[in-house]
């Protein structure tokens, strides 16, 4: 791979978003922002653009992308058929994280789909972000913008870190809000499966459908899942982490029992810390939030993870919460960057 001059845009004005959007229509590889994470964008129309995202980032080809866009109107034509179910979903959850998948119309390459029938569609909750996709005019292609296997990046300089050289452009339009990626359904006949949980949760889809289902694959780990990237390993750190579920003194307990708790780095709540009088502004000690607190935990966790790749910890022992609302999508992430290896308490 040709080493290219990735260039950070710091400042959105609109000759920037213009020059971002005939880029990623021409071929280029542009880092976006997203209320989720950062995503690296390609023209999704484009197989050769497409191939360049899997080789920047050293993704498995059979992992497809999702194609972002600006709105609904532009979903339309790149889907056999916009479903009442599925413009009831775009409807209630546009612009924001939900992730569809429905049977592709035949413009959208199989580069995009890794071959399968169906196409991801997401709208992201981010106006910088619908500004450049509006800009590009075509729909863009975007998995999240760091080498495969690691943590996402929530920040620009994040991706810059990991994937500096292998990309033109990065648009920084700060943190992430959210911190963890979109939830990833299969859209039925009022009915969804959800593929990879995320920022729109089970009880908000039921606001829409009739049935929610979860693909099997999440809680066996021996069937093989619908979204093809959710087999693969995934947001893990540099240094072995344990995760820890329950409350903070069953977790400060558990941690005290390590033997070298001292030197490994601890991702924990407020409560832990104080319980194991720790303190949170030392580099080997991040504090999330509050015990429980799953929106905090998704804010943290990438940034949190990449902190310690800058360390010489050699363990991480992490706390995390319990499975309800957005807590499902951060235990589904936290499983993966511990290699399965979380305590419940
Ligand atoms: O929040 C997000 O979704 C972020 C931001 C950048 O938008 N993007 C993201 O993309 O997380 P990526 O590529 O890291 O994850 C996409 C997931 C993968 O697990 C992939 O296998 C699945 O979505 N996926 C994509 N297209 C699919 C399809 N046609 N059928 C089933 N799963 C699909
Ligand atoms: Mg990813």
């Amino acid at each position: 791979m040709t080493e290219k001059k990735t260039v950070i845009y710091r400042d959105a004005t609109p000759e920037t978003i213009e020059t971002l959007g005939k880029l990623l229509r021409d071929g280029g590889l542009v880092a976006i922002p997203t209320e989720t994470v950062y995503g690296l964008g390609a023209n999704g129309l484009d197989s050769e653009a497409m191939s360049r995202i899997y080789e920047a980032k050293g993704r498995p080809s059979d992992n497809p992308l999702i194609l972002h866009v600006p709105d609904m109107a532009a979903a339309k034509p790149l889907v056999k058929s916009l479903t009442p179910t599925a413009q009831r979903l775009m409807e209630r959850f546009w612009p924001g994280p939900l992730t569809i998948t429905l049977p592709k119309a035949d413009c959208v390459p199989d580069r995009a789909t890794g071959g399968l029938p169906r196409v991801a569609l997401r709208c992201p909750d981010h106006d910088l972000c619908r500004a450049v996709l509006t800009a590009a005019g075509v729909p863009v292609a975007a998995p999240s913008a760091n080498i495969s296997g690691r943590p996402s990046p929530t920040t620009a300089d994040a991706v810059y870190d990991d994937i500096k050289g292998r990309i033109d452009a990065i648009l920084d339009a700060g943190t992430c809000d959210i911190g963890v990626e979109s939830t990833v359904v299969e859209c039925g006949d009022d009915e969804v499966t959800i593929l990879r949980p995320g920022g729109i949760t089970e009880q908000m889809l039921l606001e829409v459908v009739s049935k929610v289902n979860y693909d099997t694959a999440l809680s066996s780990p021996t069937a093989v899942p619908k979204a093809p990237g959710m087999k693969y390993k995934h947001y893990a750190p540099d240094a072995p982490m344990i995760t820890f579920v329950g409350t903070p003194e069953q977790v400060a307990n558990a941690i005290r029992q390590e033997d070298d708790f001292t030197e490994v780095g601890l991702f924990i709540s407020e409560e832990t810390a104080k319980l194991l009088q720790v303190s949170p502004d030392n580099e080997r000690c991040l504090v999330f939030g509050k015990a429980g607190d799953a929106k905090a935990l998704a804010h943290a966790l990438y940034s949190g993870l990449l902190h310690f790749n800058g360390t010489k910890v050699p363990r991480i022992l992490a706390e995390g919460v319990s499975e309800a609302g957005l807590g499902r999508a951060v235990m589904n992430r936290m499983l993966k960057a511990s290699a399965r290896h979380v305590v419940k308490l």
